[in-house]
């Protein structure tokens, strides 16, 4: 009897089962070299192991083959004795730039990697395994070291994001908008500018607050986005043309989502319009990446995953909405649902 295969994976053999196994040394040295400091250390100039030994305060025991296994990802280059930084990498590695993924690269590592390593546990009880309790964004927040390196985190999340919503919604159709868990504005930012007509705003934990005022400060927007404060299961939702969702759904239950979902069209004006984007699952054949990050979630929140097309439009229908569009956008890993309030 033949067996046919239709699994549309890669076919794997044993030494490539075995590297699988072991891929999490690889995440640990990335990690490793953000949390000591190499990057910015680099960014100085080309230095010896014994220099890099000696500024960044390491034991040299490990030291060779840990700056060897650096280079070897790509990470660094090599030039004689002494190691250097590349331009292509420093600009995801070096902190300052709009594109830096330190901040996230630090929240997998003290965050993600720990509540990874309990996946045998949640599969077996379904439970979250961040130990971050029932309310994991004021846990957060009681830290403002972490706040910040998750408000930057977001920044990287959504960077790739607002260039393409502000394309993906037929903005010339309103007037304003709400980013609700907009995290410090960085999408509304990118709305304001390239939409000079839309009034922004971001609704926003309270705690989110000082983090927004200083960001908008940075990028020259002090009042073009407005700040409200609030919580968006307890207190109204602002009055705006358009309520924007962006990686907010998958955090929570279906129960939560139907009722964000609810209160937005209960607050919206007739012909405004509820915009979501998140990682959406396709609904045949789910991409890795967008079931690695769904599975991110569900482990980190009690009841968030993330969710197809066809059950986004299920949830905004059942709210009142009128399902206009999913666009996928080109870049990173999203898709944007838009659905108006007819009435
Ligand atoms: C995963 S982040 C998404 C941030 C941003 N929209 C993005 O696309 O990167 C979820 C955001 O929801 C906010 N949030 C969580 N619970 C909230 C609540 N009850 N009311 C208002 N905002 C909340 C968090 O502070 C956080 O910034």
């Amino acid at each position: 009897m033949t067996i046919s295969d239709t699994s549309a994976g890669p076919s794997l053999d044993a030494p490539a089962i075995a590297r699988l196994s072991a891929s999490y040394a690889e995440a640990r040295i990335l990690h490793s070299a953000v949390e000591v400091g190499l990057f910015e250390l680099l960014a100085e100039g080309p230095l010896s192991q014994g220099e890099i030994c000696a500024r960044l305060e390491l034991h040299p025991r490990l030291v060779r083959d840990f700056l060897g296994a650096v280079a070897a990802l790509g990470l660094i280059g090599r030039e004689g004795a002494r190691y250097r930084l590349t331009p292509e990498v420093a600009q995801f590695l070096v902190p300052g730039g709009p594109l830096y993924l330190g901040a996230r690269i630090r929240t997998a590592a003290q965050r993600h990697y720990h509540t990874w390593g309990r996946l045998t546990e949640a599969l077996r009880d379904g439970e979250p395994k961040a130990g971050v309790g029932a309310d994991a964004f004021a846990t957060l927040y009681g830290n403002p070291e972490a706040t910040r390196n998750f408000l930057v985190h977001m920044d990287a999340n959504n960077g790739v994001v607002g260039p393409q919503l502000a394309e993906a919604v037929d903005w010339s159709a309103y007037s304003s908008f709400v980013d609700v868990g907009g995290a410090r504005g960085n999408v509304a930012a990118h709305l304001v500018r390239r939409h000079p007509h839309l009034t922004g705003g971001v609704f926003e934990l309270p705690a989110v607050q000082p983090f927004f005022e200083e960001y908008m400060a940075e990028l020259g927007l002090s009042g073009r986005v407005v700040f409200h404060p609030g919580d968006f299961f307890a207190d109204a939702l602002p009055q705006t043309d358009v309520l924007v969702f962006g990686h907010v759904l998958h955090d929570w239950s279906q129960d939560a989502r139907q009722e964000l979902l609810d209160r937005t069209h209960a607050v919206l004006p007739p012909g405004g319009a509820v915009v979501v984007y998140d990682q959406m699952l396709d609904e045949e054949a789910p991409d890795l990446r967008s079931l690695v990050g769904s599975l991110n979630v569900g482990l980190i929140t009690p009841g968030g995953s993330e969710y197809t097309v066809s059950e986004c439009r299920t949830w905004v229908e059942k709210s009142g909405f009128t399902f206009l569009s999913a666009t996928r956008l080109a870049r990173g890993n999203d898709t944007v649902v838009v659905a108006a309030k007819r009435d």
